[in-house]
């Protein structure tokens, strides 16, 4: 019931039980039809939509005002409940057996006719965000908003009936690396001198576990300035978790219950746990991926021991080099593809993942039709089809290179088949849960001739391959985890380092010197001395879990008032020039004019 001034009722609250009540409603035409002077407004509020019946027999005065009714006009309506007959009853919609006839209407303000028809799922995305107020008048909009918002609340009470404590950490905060590009606020109060927003919590909630909190999880708003993709914004939300005295075990049981309580609640959906698990290298040498898509096989085959001895002297000297040599059979996708297509699938590897190329084999009317089988034996050829089963309307893939090069290419032409092959839409609303357990600790980084950590610099080195930290940091394991559903990275985390001096060294094999750590990190370690429990955590993307929860394409759609791909808000239009004076209060020289 609401404050009779507006309305008494919503707009998806009628049913004929109510007939012959008097009631209020107030909302926004949604449509308004024109039968002969009988006017029609479908009446819509956040709740539904209710019919409007405007009859000039009954009152000519009101008819006459409703003419003049606007799609988005906000109005008010009192009137009589009246069941419709038989024959005009709208089935698809919960008040579709009653209208309400009107006896006074109050338009509380008129609109413009909006720049795009609400609804229609042609419009363009930029115009939708530009108006974004307008878009989010949708019922696909609003239903997403709502997912949204009952996916924090019973994240919340999961966290809470756990033993949780929600705890705030500053926006305003030092960097923290987590491999993507910080965003900086000029220090007005001290000159030269720059905040920069967190690209996660990560060292607040270690500190926090410092701090005897033990067990702290916070829906956060985290910020990175890299390129945006359809899973990707510049400012999202992460729900993030540290807890103490735990293993990965705890975490991963922590996650599971969190997620089946998440989809329970937003969608209704019942979650299996546990989810099954692999580690970081077979999901790679696999499915080509660290986060692979399980809704549909499509496996590699390894084929570097076989070239080894071939007379193929592009694919041998690969083998020879300690280079791999694998293949990806994708079933029934021959006749999908001409020549001209594969060629552009080559293209794309190409440019896309620096591949050397995509020799491909298949078969058409006995005859092979590939640029390599010339090349290749019979029985190089034989043990190809019985290693992948291949059958005539396949096609095989193969990438020749280096291991994680060739697996990321391969992974990549798995998904893109898959796509063609309508797999991903086969699949329906499957949901495929993985855990990816065992990720390297540190990877090589060319450009910066140093190891850089995997997860991030806290991530602690699996006990076992402590001796190849120094032996061979490449080969090392860290305790860290992603949990992946369909394909997408929805969370990762680690068990941290609690130790001053393991941190410190993991800090120097990383190219980090002492001074270098003293003021990046000299709080951590500090703090670190001072009785640091075990500790670990994770986060997951609270947009890209909604978006898997509202089946949407992109996480654009279930945040309110997104960027756009190039990290514009282009309702506000930020981000803007601002004035000379504001420079010189920020000690900041304005760029020098390009050209
Ligand atoms: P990570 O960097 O893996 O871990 O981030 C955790 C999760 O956050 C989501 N995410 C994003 N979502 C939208 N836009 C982005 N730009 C974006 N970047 C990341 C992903 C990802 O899985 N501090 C660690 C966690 C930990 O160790 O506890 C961290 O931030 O879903
Ligand atoms: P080439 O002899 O270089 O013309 O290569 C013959 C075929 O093998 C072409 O179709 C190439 O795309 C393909 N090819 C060459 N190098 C690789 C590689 N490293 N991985 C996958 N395919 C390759």
């Amino acid at each position: 019931m609401f404050a009779a001034a507006y309305r008494t009722r919503h707009c998806a609250e009628l049913r004929p039980e109510h007939e012959g009540n008097t009631v209020s409603l107030a909302g926004w035409v949604s449509v308004r039809r024109d039968h002969g002077g009988v006017i029609f407004i479908d009446l819509r509020d956040r709740e539904g939509v209710t019919q409007i019946v405007f009859r000039p027999e009954e009152n000519a005065a009101v008819a006459a005002q409703a003419h003049h009714l606007r799609s988005e006009d906000v109005i008010s309506v009192t009137g009589r409940v009246e069941r419709r007959s038989e024959a005009t009853v709208n089935a698809q919609l919960p008040t579709g057996a009653v209208e309400v006839v009107a006896a006074e209407l109050r338009v509380l303000n008129k609109a413009e006719v909006p720049p795009f028809p609400l609804d229609d799922p042609s419009v363009n995305e930029d115009l939708r965000l530009q108006y974004r107020y307008l878009d989010l008048r949708t019922a696909a909009m609003q239903r997403n908003l709502r997912v949204r918002h009952r996916a924090v609340k019973a994240t919340r009470d999961y966290f809470d009936a756990q033993g949780f404590i929600e705890v705030e950490t500053p926006i305003l905060s030092n960097p923290t690396p987590e491999g993507a590009r910080d965003f900086l606020v000029p220090s007005r109060l001290h000159a030269g001198s720059f905040y920069a927003l967190p690209q996660a919590p990560q060292q607040y909630k270690q500190l926090l576990q410092v701090a005897g909190l033990e067990k702290y999880f916070q829906i956060a708003k985290c910020f990175r300035d890299e390129d945006q993709r359809a899973d990707r914004q510049p400012e999202f939300t992460q729900i993030d978790v540290e807890a103490s005295f735990v293993g990965q075990e705890d975490i991963i049981r922590l996650t599971e219950g969190m997620l089946a309580a998440v989809f329970q609640a937003a969608v209704g959906a019942e979650v299996a746990t546990p989810f099954p698990r692999m580690t970081w290298h077979d999901a790679m040498n696999r499915f080509g991926s660290d986060k692979p898509d399980l809704r549909f096989s499509l496996e590699l085959t390894e084929f570097t021991d076989l070239f080894r001895a071939s007379e193929f002297k592009v694919f041998r000297s690969i083998a020879d080099g300690g280079g791999a040599i694998k293949a990806l059979r994708a079933p029934g996708l021959s006749p999908l593809l001409s020549r001209e297509q594969l060629k552009k699938w080559e293209e794309w590897v190409k440019q896309e993942f620096g591949a050397k190329g995509l020799a491909y084999l298949r078969r058409k009317d006995g005859e092979w039709d590939s640029p390599i089988a010339k090349f290749m034996s019979e029985a190089e050829k034989t043990a190809l089809v019985e290693r992948t089963g291949f059958t005539d309307d396949d096609i095989l893939f193969f990438g020749a290179g280096p291991w994680d090069q060739v697996c990321e290419t391969l992974g990549r032409v798995r998904l893109r088949a898959a796509d063609h092959l309508g797999l991903i839409k086969a699949a329906g609303d499957r949901r495929e849960f993985l855990w990816v357990t065992d990720f390297p600790l540190l990877q090589f980084a060319p450009e910066e001739n140093r190891w850089v950590a995997v997860h991030h610099p806290f991530t602690r080195p699996n006990a076992d391959d402590l001796p190849l930290v120094d032996s061979d940091p490449g080969k090392a394991r860290a305790v860290a985890y992603d949990v992946v559903l369909n394909g997408v990275e929805l969370g990762g985390g680690s068990i941290r380092i609690h130790e001053r001096d393991l941190q410190a060294k993991m800090f120097t094999v990383m190219g980090i010197g002492p001074e270098e750590q003293q003021k990046k990190f000299g709080h951590l370690l500090k703090a670190f001395s001072f009785g640091a429990p075990p500790h670990g955590g994770i986060a997951l993307g609270l947009d890209r879990l909604v978006m898997l929860l509202c089946g949407a394409q992109s996480i654009r759609e279930v945040m309110a008032f997104p960027k756009n791909n190039r990290a514009l808000d282009l309702m506000t239009r930020a981000p803007l020039e601002v004035e000379p004076r504001q420079y010189r209060e920020l000690h900041l020289q304005p760029a020098a004019p390009k050209g």
